[in-house]
């Protein structure tokens, strides 16, 4: 079992960035946290974070034929990126989309999401434990 996990811009300045939203844990501490809990499950992951959307779709194509689901953080791209939807259609991956905080009740243009058409689950709101709980919908989905 191999799973992508992928974040999209200015989630490399988690700790730094509105940490009364995001907490004050950094990427760093963050990536520690998944890989941790990866071999605790038996599992591998492969993690990813990019400011450009190109490189994210790049990187979600490439999981075709190469890993068995993808856990995706868009970002802002969330909210915009139709280029980030179509290539997760493209690969048609078993995909849990992660927000740190509860996007759904904050500024409005947040409540909109392209992801979403692709994933089976979203996870908004739970922090940073919410790529954890993605993980653990995966490892359930493909089990199914
Ligand atoms: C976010 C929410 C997005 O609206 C925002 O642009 C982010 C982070 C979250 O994890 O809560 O960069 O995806």
């Amino acid at each position: 079992m191999n799973i992508r996990i992928i974040n999209g811009p200015n989630l490399n300045m988690l700790g730094i960035r509105e940490p009364d939203i995001y907490g004050r844990t950094d990427y760093k501490a963050l990536c520690k946290m998944i890989t941790d809990y990866a071999k605790s499950r038996d599992i591998e992951v492969e993690l990813f974070q990019s400011n450009h959307e190109g490189d994210l779709v790049d990187y979600i194509q490439e999981a075709y034929k190469h890993n068995d689901g993808i856990v995706i953080n868009p970002g802002a791209y969330t909210h915009t990126s139709v280029a980030i939807l179509d290539a997760a259609k493209a690969v048609s991956l078993p995909m849990v989309e992660v927000h740190i905080s509860e996007v759904d009740k904050r500024e409005d243009f947040r409540q909109v999401s392209f992801i979403r058409r692709a994933c089976f689950k979203t996870i908004t709101g739970h922090g940073l434990n919410g790529y954890l709980e993605a993980i653990d919908a995966i490892l359930d989905e493909v089990s199914k």
